[in-house]
C-alpha cells in the first residue's frame, strides 16, 4: 500500500498513523475537524520526540515518520487510498455514517476496514457498497507497541480482501490473528470477561483496586492488572464491549458488572478523564477507592 486513510484521530487512530507512517507510508489521518487530525499528529510529534530521547529512533526517523502524516478535512484525498481504516468511537451508528461517507471516494480495488473492538462485521458490511472488500482490522493499545493486529473477514469479504489485508498488516511488523466474526473476536472474547469479573469482585468488597491489580501483575505476570487496563482501554470502551458480547451471546455470564455500568454512568471513563479505577490528577496513579 502507498497511501493508507485512517478515519478517528483518537488514541487508536493516532496509533495507528504513526505505526504507519513509521513504515514509510503516507497517512492521511482525518476527524470530525481538521483541528482534531492537526492536534493528533502534535502529539505524534511529542511521542516520536521521546522516542529519540530514549535513542529508539534517530530525529531524522522521527521527521520523515511526521512527514508521512497528512491531516485532512474531509475524505475525498482518500480517493488514491489503498486501503481506509476506520478508527472512531466504538458506536455502529456512527461508524455506519462514516462507511457511508468513506463508500463514496473508495477507490477501485480499494479495502474498507474497521478497528472495532468487537461490532459483527458481517453485520456492518452488509451497508456498505462492496461488502467483498469490507473487512475488520483490529490493533491493541498502544498501538506501536503491541505486537498483534487481528484480522476478521466477515461473511461476505473476499479471499483477496482477506489476503491483501493479511499482508499489509504483516508489513507493519506485526503479527496477525485471523479470528471468526464472532462478538469481542479473540482477544476481547478472553479479556473483558476478565475485566468485568474483576469489576465484580471489587463491587463484591473481595479486594481492593491495588490488590485486585496486584494479584494479576504478580501472580499471573500480567503487566497491568485489569483494573488498570480498564482505565488504559476507556471504562466506556469496556462496557460497549461487554453489552455486545452479552446481547450477541444472550449468555448471563458476559452480563455487565453494575459497578463498570456505574463508573460510566459518573463519567469516570480512565485515564482519559482523569479518573477510573485510579486517579490520574498526580504523578503517579492513585487508586480512587
Ligand atoms: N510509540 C512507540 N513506542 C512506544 C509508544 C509509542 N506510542 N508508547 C510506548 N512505547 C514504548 C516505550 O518507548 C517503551 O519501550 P522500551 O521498553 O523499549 O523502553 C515501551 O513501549 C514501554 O513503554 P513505557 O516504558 O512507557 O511503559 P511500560 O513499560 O509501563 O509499558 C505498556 C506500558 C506497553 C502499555 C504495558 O504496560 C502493557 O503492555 N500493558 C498492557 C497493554 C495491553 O494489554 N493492551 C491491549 C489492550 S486491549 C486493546 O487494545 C483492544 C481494544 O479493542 C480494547
Amino acid at each position: 500500500m502507498d497511501i493508507v486513510g485512517v478515519i478517528g484521530a483518537g488514541q487508536m487512530g493516532s496509533g495507528i498513523a504513526q505505526t504507519v507512517a513509521q513504515r514509510g507510508i503516507e497517512v492521511l489521518l482525518c476527524d470530525v475537524d481538521l483541528a482534531l487530525a492537526e492536534k493528533a499528529k502534535a502529539k505524534i510529534e511529542k511521542t516520536l520526540a521521546r522516542l529519540v530521547e530514549k535513542e529508539k529512533i534517530t530525529a531524522a526517523d522521527a521527521s520523515a515518520a511526521l512527514a508521512k502524516i497528512v491531516p485532512v478535512a474531509d475524505y475525498a484525498p482518500m480517493a488514491g487510498a489503498g486501503i481506509i481504516i476506520e478508527a472512531a468511537t466504538e458506536r455502529e451508528d456512527i461508524k455506519r455514517a462514516i462507511f457511508a461517507k468513506a463508500g463514496e471516494v473508495l477507490g477501485a480495488g480499494a479495502i474498507l476496514a474497521s478497528n472495532t473492538s468487537s461490532i459483527p462485521i458481517t453485520r456492518m458490511a452488509a451497508g456498505t457498497a462492496d461488502p467483498a472488500r469490507f473487512i475488520g482490522l483490529h490493533f491493541f493499545n498502544p498501538v506501536p507497541v503491541m505486537q498483534l493486529i487481528e484480522v476478521i473477514p466477515g461473511l461476505a469479504t473476499s479471499k483477496d480482501t482477506v489476503a491483501r489485508t493479511r499482508a499489509f498488516a504483516e508489513s507493519l511488523g506485526k503479527q496477525v490473528v485471523l479470528s471468526g466474526d464472532e462478538p469481542g473476536f479473540v482477544v476481547n472474547r478472553i479479556l473483558l470477561p476478565m475485566i468485568n469479573e474483576a469489576c465484580f469482585v471489587l463491587g463484591q468488597g473481595t479486594a481492593s483496586v491495588a490488590d485486585i491489580d496486584k494479584g494479576a501483575r504478580l501472580g499471573l505476570n500480567h503487566p497491568m492488572g485489569p483494573l488498570e487496563l480498564a482505565d488504559f482501554i476507556g471504562l466506556d470502551t469496556c462496557l460497549e464491549i461487554v453489552k455486545v458480547i452479552f446481547a450477541s451471546t444472550g449468555d448471563s455470564k458476559y452480563r455487565p458488572a453494575p459497578l463498570l455500568a456505574k463508573y460510566v454512568d459518573a463519567g469516570w471513563l480512565g485515564r482519559k478523564t482523569g479518573r477510573g479505577f485510579y486517579d490520574y490528577s498526580g504523578e503517579v496513579p492513585v487508586p480512587a477507592v
